[in-house]
Formats: C-alpha cells, sequence, structure tokens
C-alpha cells in the first residue's frame, strides 16, 4: 500500500492534478476538502474557514485507504502520512488572479498569496517529512503537463519495496528573487 500526497497552496489545482493522476494510474482517491465536512471542527469566522484537529484527519483518511495506490488531495495533505508529498506551486501572481475567481475576500486571497510567496506548505512539509517531497510549478502548465513528471516519480515508488530515498527537490520554485520586497505590497499584484 502507498500513499501520494498532493498539497500545495489553495488554487494550486491539487484537486485537478490528483482526478488526473488516480485516473490514469487507477488509484483511491481520497479528497480532504469531503472528509472535513464529516469532521467536528471550529468555524475560524475571521477566515471563514473550519479548523480541524490534525489528529483526526490522520484517522478519517486512514480509514479510507485500500489495498495498492492511494491519493490524499487537499489541504493540508502535506501534514498527513504519506510515502511522497507532491507540493504544487504557482507564481503569486498567476495564483491571485485564479483566488480571485474562486470568489474570496481580499484578505483571505492576501494570506493564501504571501503563504505561496514564503514557501510555506515546502517548509511544513519538510518538517514533517524530510525526505520524499517534491515540488512542482504549475504555471504556465496544464494539468496533463504537470502530470508528466509527478507520473515518473509515483513509478519510481511503485518500483521500489521501502519508503523512497528522493531527498527534497526543489524544482527552481523559489519566488523571492522574482518578488522580493513585494510582500507588504501583496495587494499590487
Ligand atoms: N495547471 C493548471 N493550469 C491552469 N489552471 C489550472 C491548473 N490547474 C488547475 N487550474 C485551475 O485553477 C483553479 C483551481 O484548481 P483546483 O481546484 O484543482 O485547485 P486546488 O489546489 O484543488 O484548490 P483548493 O485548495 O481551493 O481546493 C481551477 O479553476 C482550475 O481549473
Ligand atoms: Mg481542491
Amino acid at each position: 500500500m502507498k500513499i501520494i500526497a498532493v498539497a500545495g497552496t489553495p488554487g494550486t489545482g491539487k484537486t485537478a492534478l490528483a482526478k488526473l493522476l488516480a485516473k490514469k494510474l487507477n488509484a483511491n482517491l481520497i479528497s480532504i476538502n469531503i472528509l472535513a465536512r464529516k469532521i467536528p471542527g471550529t468555524m475560524d469566522k475571521k477566515r471563514k474557514t473550519k479548523v480541524i484537529d490534525i489528529r483526526l484527519l490522520q484517522k478519517a483518511a486512514a480509514s479510507r485507504l485500500k489495498k495498492g495506490l492511494n491519493i490524499i488531495e487537499g489541504h493540508p495533505s502535506h501534514l498527513l502520512r504519506a510515502d511522497i508529498v507532491i507540493v504544487l506551486r504557482t507564481d503569486p501572481v498567476v495564483l491571485k488572479k485564479r483566488l480571485k475567481k474562486h470568489g474570496w475576500d481580499a484578505a483571505k486571497i492576501r494570506e493564501n498569496v504571501e503563504a505561496e510567496m514564503l514557501d510555506v506548505v515546502t517548509i511544513e512539509a519538510l518538517e514533517k517529512h524530510r525526505k520524499g517531497i517534491i515540488e512542482v510549478d504549475t504555471t504556465g502548465k496544464t494539468v496533463s503537463q504537470v502530470s508528466k513528471p509527478v507520473m515518473a516519480t509515483i513509478e519510481r515508488l511503485l518500483k521500489s519495496s521501502h519508503k523512497t530515498n528522493i531527498k527534497f527537490k526543489q524544482a527552481g520554485v523559489n519566488w523571492s528573487g522574482k518578488y522580493t520586497m513585494k510582500i507588504a505590497m501583496v495587494d499590487e499584484l
């Protein structure tokens, strides 16, 4: 039994990629957004998000695992048990446009664009897993293009019988060079 986590800041394309991967690889797809509806939590009114105990989420995800390949997608899949964590990245300017289409308010958009700029999901994934993490830049790519390097990594994992040996691989994803000093000006991006 293997577990692939598809993680990333909201809007980076987790659900779209995970659906395609599950279809191509005939994997069991577990969506955190769907699981979260059934788990008790408290509402963060300011952020308009439900706060859930990670242990309850881990329990709920574990109860849905099947033999073979499992894909857990959604936020915060990078904090759950997994053999590989795929962290999707998107240029903050592009991400901001996508989040605007979600109809989110300015504060929520700002918080998420800042999180993307500061590599928050990657850093949290490294704290939890230390290895088996890859980043894929989705900017300007179709979901199918994004799936190619990801499929190659998963295929390598499936061939090995033990936990993957992939150390953290940064696919050149680092927005700080491109957007230095703009953190305070996310609204102007
Ligand atoms: N590679 C891509 N290129 C362009 N647009 C994309 C890509 N992947 C996803 N999108 C678009 O971006 C939006 C967000 O995609 P998706 O819902 O898969 O993201 P998500 O990471 O699952 O977001 P959330 O965390 O809110 O669930 C959708 O409108 C989708 O069509
Ligand atoms: Mg999603």
